[in-house]
């Protein structure tokens, strides 16, 4: 259906062939942050936002099972409905921070009577696309939910930094468009979601766990630590000193150190003498195919580098290692063998290519 997102055309083994909330919110916004500003792409830009958003809205107002929380649809836009770790309450977060995106575009463009009539309505009941999102997140962001990894279900940090995002984009986009009261609301929430992010903070170690108070899901996660952190700092997108606060940012360090050893002693493609930087998978004790790094963990670390302002040399190194073991012409898959350097599982990943145009036309954010 128009504005379906696949995550990868492999259709067995792993079957990827869906939409998933997730994927298709952060590759268009991947395309919103690029393509939409070269002049020559901007057009087909735009013409899979108007279909992203028709998507979105069937999705929304379809019978889920988990309803505004289900995390992956059809090709022909229909929910999936077989077994699978739901909610994820990550998506409607994405979902609204790339849509929220695009409104402030559009209305710095002069186009708010199109924001008004297809994003954002004021209204309540509403039938926009960003302010259902922004009220199931503003309304649930307590619940227990499944991870950016679909495979525990809890509390996490990742998925609680997007959802403050969100509300407080929302509350930004609220604004502009005088539905003041919203605003209030938002912003109480974006602040309630921000006091809790504190539990997450290992004072021991000066690390961020990634999960808290698991209800379901696999248990070997034992040492917390997980680059889903990192991600959503990211994809959050909130780079000013009451968001990503000074202690966030040395908690962000010190993780990715921990990880970086962890992983370096874990794949052995890493012990190369010639190798420029660790490149690293999601979390030390992955078994998914086996537990191996991924494209889109490798550039998200030189992306947090580039935007901080630390490390660049490595960052660069990142960006290459990750290309060395890309196939011809830049061909991305989901993994990279921890031994052989070999590409596996999905290929063609549509997120692996969104997470290297991101790394690679990042801008430092910090003063
Ligand atoms: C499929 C999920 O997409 C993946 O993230 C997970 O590791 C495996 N299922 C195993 O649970
Ligand atoms: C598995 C990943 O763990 C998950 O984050 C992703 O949404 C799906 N694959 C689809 O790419």
């Amino acid at each position: 259906a128009p504005g379906i997102v696949v995550a990868s055309p492999s259709q067995s083994d792993p079957d990827y062939y869906f939409h998933w909330v997730r994927d298709a919110a952060l590759v268009t916004n991947a395309l919103i942050q690029i393509g939409y500003q070269i002049p020559a792409l901007k057009n087909r830009v735009e013409m899979h936002l108007n279909d992203f958003v028709e998507a979105t809205v069937k999705q929304q107002t379809s019978k889920a099972l988990t309803g505004l929380g289900e995390p992956k649809f059809f090709v022909d836009g229909s929910p999936f409905d077989g077994p699978w770790g739901r909610p994820q309450n990550d998506g409607p977060a994405l979902r609204a921070i790339t849509l929220i995106n695009w409104a402030n575009l559009l209305i710095d463009q002069g186009e708010i009577v199109k924001v008004r009539t297809l994003l954002y309505d004021s209204r309540l009941p509403t039938q926009s696309p960003i302010k259902r999102d922004l009220e199931y997140v503003s309304q649930n962001w307590r619940e227990p939910s499944f991870d950016i990894w679909e495979e525990v279900k809890g509390d996490h940090f990742y998925t609680r930094y997007v959802q403050m995002s969100a509300l407080v984009k929302g509350e930004g986009l609220a604004r502009r468009l005088g539905d003041s009261r919203a605003a209030d609301w938002y912003r109480a929430q974006a602040e309630e979601v921000q006091d809790s992010l504190d539990s997450f903070f290992d004072l021991k170690k000066g690390t961020l766990r990634t999960t808290l108070n698991q209800v379901d899901g696999l248990n070997y996660k034992s040492s917390e630590l997980d680059v889903a952190v990192v991600l959503g700092i990211l994809h959050g997108d909130l780079w000013d000193a009451t968001h990503f606060t000074p202690k966030i940012r040395s908690a962000i360090d010190k993780t990715i150190e921990e990880l970086k050893e962890s992983f370096n002693e874990i794949y052995p493609i890493n012990y190369s003498k010639n190798k420029k930087a660790v490149i690293l998978g999601r979390y030390p004790e992955d078994r998914y195919f086996g537990g191996h790094p991924w494209f889109l963990t490798t550039f998200a670390i030189a992306e947090y580098y580039r935007k901080t302002k630390q490390n660049l040399v490595e960052a660069d190194g990142l960006m290459a290692e990750g290309l060395y073991h890309a196939g011809a012409n830049c061909q991305m898959d989901e993994q990279i063998h921890r031994e052989s350097g070999y590409m596996l599982s999905a290929y063609d990943l549509t997120w692996s290519y969104a997470a290297f145009l991101t790394a690679h036309w990042s801008e430092p954010q910090i003063k």
